[in-house]
């Protein structure tokens, strides 16, 4: 494949770049992706720094291929973990959750690229005027925390392409080869996935997570939280106790408060823990490898390209 400014920026084989996901992909998952061709990344998120500076090194002892660490910006140790990626010698980070404008001058004196996730297309314009070296466009349908906005990829990649002179990735609603085939026609440069990666082997997260991944409807996400940092997640028991507390009055397993529901990494079950994931869930029917997954991707996509060739082509 012909090199864009995407897999420039993050050296990767292809322009495909795992989502970071708190407390999920760590060394390990980041270091499988990066085997397989994609831009693999560790999430900050959630790690004290001598965790980050572990789960680094287990990347580093797994794959000689570039991946990347994305820093929640709003945190405390935002600072300490940019001082880590540089020390490690990363080459590319990623940013959300922040404003990176007093991130910038280190970056850029490092000789790290970034990239910034966005929602919106003044935040992006914000954000080039930064100096970013590209955008993430997270649309509304992407599991985690989404814009207050409510603009989908399919709206937001195509305004923020014509508004920016610097490459925009599109992350919401993409598990499959169309996902990205219709992305790359709205002008991004490259694609984030996270949910899909959710439904891989590689990814250490509890089975049922991934069954339920599996088994989702295309309507078996909700947002929590809407008007402060809405967060897309699987529906279940603790999620419906969270809206509708009233209901779960007699609700032994999960009476409590809305403390007591906990992000899947730090344990509960089907019923209890707190499950991030978008909307295209439903569109994933199986657990695969991420090498797999890649590779469809790339066959699926020049298939799809030369099927399009042919509608539109010759006239
Ligand atoms: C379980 C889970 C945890 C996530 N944690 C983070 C995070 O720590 N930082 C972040 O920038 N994005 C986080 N995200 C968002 C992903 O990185 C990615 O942008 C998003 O999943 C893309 O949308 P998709 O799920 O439709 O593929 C998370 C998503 C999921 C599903």
């Amino acid at each position: 494949m012909v090199k864009n400014r995407i897999i420039e920026i993050t050296g990767a084989k292809y322009p495909f770049i795992l989502g970071p996901m708190r407390l999920i992909t760590l060394g390990e998952m980041a270091a499988a992706v990066s085997n397989s061709g994609g831009f693999g990344q560790i999430a900050a998120s959630g790690l004290s720094t001598d965790r980050l500076r572990l789960e680094v090194k287990k990347a580093r002892d797994l794959t000689d291929q570039p991946f990347g660490i994305n820093l929640p910006l709003y945190r405390k140790n935002a600072f300490d973990a940019l001082e880590i990626a540089i020390e490690a010698g990363i080459k590319t980070i990623t940013t959300s959750a922040g404003n990176p404008a007093k991130f910038m001058e280190r970056i850029k004196e490092a000789g790290l690229r970034v990239l910034h996730k966005v929602s919106s297309k003044e935040m992006a314009l914000k954000t080039q005027t930064c100096g970013v070296d590209a955008v993430i466009a997270t649309g509304f349908e992407a599991g985690g925390h989404v814009g207050r906005q409510g603009t989908t990829t399919m709206c937001l990649v195509p305004q923020l392409t014509d508004a920016l002179n610097i490459p925009v990735v599109a992350a919401g609603g993409i598990a499959d080869a169309r996902g990205v085939v219709a992305a790359f026609a709205l002008g991004a440069e490259g694609v984030e996935l996270g949910t899909r990666f959710v439904a891989t082997h590689e990814c250490p997260t509890p089975d049922f997570f991934k069954q339920l991944i599996v088994e989702a409807d295309s309507d078996s996400t909700i947002l929590l939280g809407k008007d402060a940092m809405p967060i897309r997640v699987l529906k279940n028991r603790a999620v419906d106790m969270i809206q509708n507390p009233d209901k779960h009055l007699e609700d032994k397993h999960l009476r409590g408060d809305k403390a007591d529901a906990k992000y899947i990494q730090s344990g509960g079950d089907a019923d209890t823990a707190i499950m991030p994931a978008g909307q295209i869930a439903g569109l994933i029917k199986q657990i695969d490898r991420t090498d797999k997954i890649f590779l469809e991707l790339m066959r699926g996509a020049d298939l799809l390209a030369q099927q399009l060739k042919a509608t539109f082509g010759g006239e």
